[in-house]
């Protein structure tokens, strides 16, 4: 089997890394993968992962049997759409279906009809009627760009005026394009986070091993918000009671409302929740793999990733084995000194060879050596029999890795420990 994998981050590392322990796989392209990558799989650094046309037209002239398309600005373009097109099946949802993730409107209204739990909201497209609403609803209060925002559209308001200038941020300034046409402004709701990824093929969903980000930059979440600097799986306060809860009441009826809407959703549905004093609550839906939450998650899986994929796309997940080991895992974020702002790249990294489980999200390769490319740089992963064990483990792997002005938290998975506790 030939595989393409579309994207090039720690999230599609870990999905390469992954997918090489089925023995029939015999090559795996990375579109345009990254400098730590190129040692598990082909590199292909001139197509951008949003340039459709370009990974359609090179995974047909490479004839690849299969192709997993993980991050979201390809799928909501259509990528997966464009490849079933040329005959080529792939993994992850159709545009119809990825809009979940690529308009909050969407989703929110979604979550209304068919009364899945999530926090109270209105939509605006006249910023007037915004600031005329924020003048009297409840503070703090969360305002969110309608389309993908690399991550970052959401403006958590803990006075009327940051919630006026956060309006004015979105769709004035337009700081995140036309994402900001329309904004959601919802209900601010408390208690910890956990992140669900899902396998779906549209008929059952099979959620994987629970996990919990790390978004702000510094100890205490403390700081500016990031993509993720870490992760532990499973989540301790992912209970099995909240589990069955979310089964009933989110994560079945979100599948059922895509399928009633003429959106069935086939792939990676991410499910962001916070577990509140009322039950669980859908803060955000992905539609794709998790970053870095995968990192942490596949480590875990004890069957087979590509058969898992490919019953997605067939519609066969119900009779196809999903295992999970026992035991926990961390994965330690590695950041450029000064990410999520200004930082410099083109530092050498050192003691990667020393470590297994590295997931490199942006380095670039020369001479045999690797350098640092971008705010996040690498993962460093261990799993062990418990939490603070592979807390302990990944921490001392970490160590080993290392780059001129790198960051990392010193405190991933305390939070996780305590509710242990
Ligand atoms: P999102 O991009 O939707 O994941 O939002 C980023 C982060 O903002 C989430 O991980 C939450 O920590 C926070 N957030 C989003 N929506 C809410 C909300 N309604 N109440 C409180 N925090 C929120
Ligand atoms: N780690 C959050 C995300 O992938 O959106």
């Amino acid at each position: 089997m030939k595989i393409g994998v579309v994207g090039g981050g720690g999230r599609e590392h870990a999905i390469i890394k992954t997918l090489k322990k089925n023995a029939s796989i015999e090559k795996i392209y990375a579109i345009p993968g990254n400098g730590g990558i190129a040692k598990d799989a082909e590199c292909v650094p001139d197509i951008k992962a949003t340039d459709v046309a370009a990974v359609v037209d090179f995974c047909k002239s490479k004839a690849l049997d299969y192709v997993v398309v993980a991050p979201d600005d390809p799928l909501v373009a259509g990528t997966v759409d464009a490849l079933k097109e040329a005959g080529i099946p792939a993994f992850g949802p159709e545009a119809k279906a990825a809009i979940i993730e690529g308009s909050k409107v969407f989703s929110k209204n979604l979550m209304k009809k068919y009364n899945i739990p999530t926090a109270a909201y209105e939509v605006f497209n006249d910023i007037e009627k915004a600031e005329e609403y924020v003048k009297t609803c409840p503070i703090p209060t969360v305002i969110k760009a309608d389309g993908l925002a690399l991550g970052k559209g959401v403006i958590i308001a803990m006075t009327r005026e940051e919630a006026l200038d956060g309006i004015k941020t979105i769709m004035e300034e337009k700081k995140f394009g036309a994402s900001g046409d329309q904004i959601v402004i919802e209900e601010f709701l408390e208690g910890p986070e956990v992140s669900v990824l899902s396998f779906t093929d549209g008929k059952v969903v099979v959620p994987m091993i629970s996990s919990m980000d790390h978004k702000r930059i510094n100890d205490n979440d403390e700081g500016l918000n990031t993509g993720g600097m870490g992760t532990i799986a499973p989540n301790p306060y992912y209970t099995d009671s909240v589990a069955a809860e979310c089964m009933e009441k989110i994560f079945k009826p979100t599948i059922e409302a895509m399928n009633k809407e003429g959106r069935t959703f086939k792939g990676c549905l991410y499910f962001g929740l916070m577990i509140t004093k009322d039950g669980p609550k859908v803060i955000e839906y992905n539609c794709r793999f998790g970053d870095p939450e995968t990192q942490v998650v596949l480590p875990l899986l004890d069957s087979d990733l590509l058969t898992i994929m490919q019953a997605t796309t067939n519609g066969t997940l119900a009779e196809t084995e999903v295992k999970w080991k026992s035991g926990a895992a961390c994965c330690i974020v590695e950041a450029s000194g000064g990410y999520p702002l200004s930082y410099k790249s083109g530092y050498e990294i050192t003691g990667i060879d020393e470590v297994d489980n590295v997931f490199v999200a942006g380095a670039d390769l020369k001479d045999g050596k690797l350098y640092t490319h971008g705010g996040r740089v690498l993962g460093v992963v261990e799993i062990a029999p418990t939490l603070k064990e592979a807390i302990d483990k990944a921490y001392a792997s970490a160590s080993k890795v290392t780059f001129q002005d790198m960051h990392m938290r010193k405190d991933i998975g305390q939070r996780a420990l305590k509710a242990l506790q």
